[in-house]
């Protein structure tokens, strides 16, 4: 197939203007583009980013280099699927003539294949969007497609990794403070209820601190605005008592969390005071006191990330442990906070 005006497949999504920050993935994703990568996973949960993200490093790098893009949305088919139905839903979004004389796979290997007129290889991206409720299917599908079309380069989105052996993972973290910042002031904006002023602007950052500066619940919070004030939001999300993400028990969870915390600021605190008395502030202390150690462990089921707090505090001879659970959190990962950390954070 030679290479005339590299095509943008229909079902690619349309570039919109409210896309922020990003800058160092896309540069990221367009360095793997440009070099021998095959496949390019971006990787992170539900809402984080990941489809907009890809739809941005298609557009751009289609502009810059003119690679032809095509887009496949993989949401639609079945949990499980295998790799013939990811083969058909490839085939029917992608092309557009009638390819009923020669097998699906067969039209697949001729869109995706370009060579110039010296019959070199030139590259065309594919991009595979929703692929962790068909990664088994999906996996032999970019496997195959890999092996017959050297020029070509898969984008695929996941909240998993594909699993093939050369995959490049690219992480789509939360966004910075200040990006989620100005996608709640562009999403305000919108709902006719701009940010205005600096009382409002802590107001919304605070908000964007409590969806832990995730895109997806930020619009979510921005769009109560048509029928809620910002500080009204703010407390609805606040963890407190009144906060309306919680079901009953995860807000019991909270409160407990929320007295453990005082618990270990009290036993911290007194500990300290009882090291730099009958020890000093010698060298040996202070990095026993580094040792103090903080678990919180959270509830990864619940889409809040809240529950359960355990806590261990050891130091030098002292040492006690509270440890609580509370039945409901089905299972838990804890991170580990030095002392240090808590020093700071508290
Ligand atoms: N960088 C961004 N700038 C603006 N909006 C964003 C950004 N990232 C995500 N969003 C918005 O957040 C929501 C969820 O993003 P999406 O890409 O669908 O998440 P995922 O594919 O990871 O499930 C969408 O409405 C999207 O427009
Ligand atoms: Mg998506």
């Amino acid at each position: 197939m030679s290479a005339q005006r590299p095509p943008v497949s229909a079902s690619l999504p349309a570039r919109t203007s409210d896309f922020v920050g990003r800058e160092r993935e896309l540069e990221k994703i367009t360095t793997l583009f440009l070099s021998s990568t095959r496949l390019i996973t971006l990787i992170g949960s539900g809402g984080i980013g990941k489809t907009r993200l890809a739809t941005e490093a298609a557009h751009r790098y289609h502009k810059a280099r003119r690679a032809p893009i095509h887009w496949v949305r993989l949401a639609r088919l079945p949990a499980g699927s295998d790799a013939t139905a990811v083969e058909d839903e490839l085939a029917h979004s992608i092309i557009d003539v009638d390819f009923s004389n020669r097998s699906s796979w067969d039209a697949l290997i001729d869109t995706f294949t370009r060579t110039d007129g010296a019959s070199r290889n030139l590259q065309t991206i594919l991009v595979m969007d929703n692929c962790e409720h068909v990664l088994d299917g999906v996996g032999r599908v970019i496997t195959g497609l890999l092996d017959a079309v050297p020029g070509l380069t898969v984008l695929a989105t996941s909240r998993e990794a594909i699993g093939w052996v050369d995959e490049q993972l690219v992480p789509v973290p939360a966004l910075s403070r200040e990006q989620a910042l100005t996608l709640f002031r562009a999403r305000a904006e919108l709902t006719g209820h701009p940010i205005a002023g600096d009382d409002d602007a802590a107001v919304a950052g605070s908000i964007c601190w409590h969806v832990h500066n995730h895109p997806l619940y930020i619009r979510l919070a921005a769009a109560r605005l048509i029928r809620q004030p910002l500080p009204m939001i703010l407390r609805d999300l606040s963890g407190e008592d009144s906060d309306r993400r919680l079901p009953g028990r995860a807000r019991r969870c909270r409160a407990d969390a929320r007295r453990m915390r005082r618990r270990l600021h009290r036993g911290y605190t007194s500990r300290r005071k009882l090291a730099d008395r009958s020890v000093g502030r010698s060298r040996t202390t202070r990095a026993r006191r580094l040792r103090l150690g903080r678990r919180i462990a959270i509830c990864p089921r619940s889409e809040l990330q809240i529950s359960q707090i355990c806590i261990t505090t050891s130091l030098d001879s002292a040492s006690s442990s509270v440890n609580h659970s509370k039945k409901g959190c089905r299972s838990r990962w804890a991170t580990r906070y030095s002392a240090h950390t808590y020093r700071f954070n508290r």
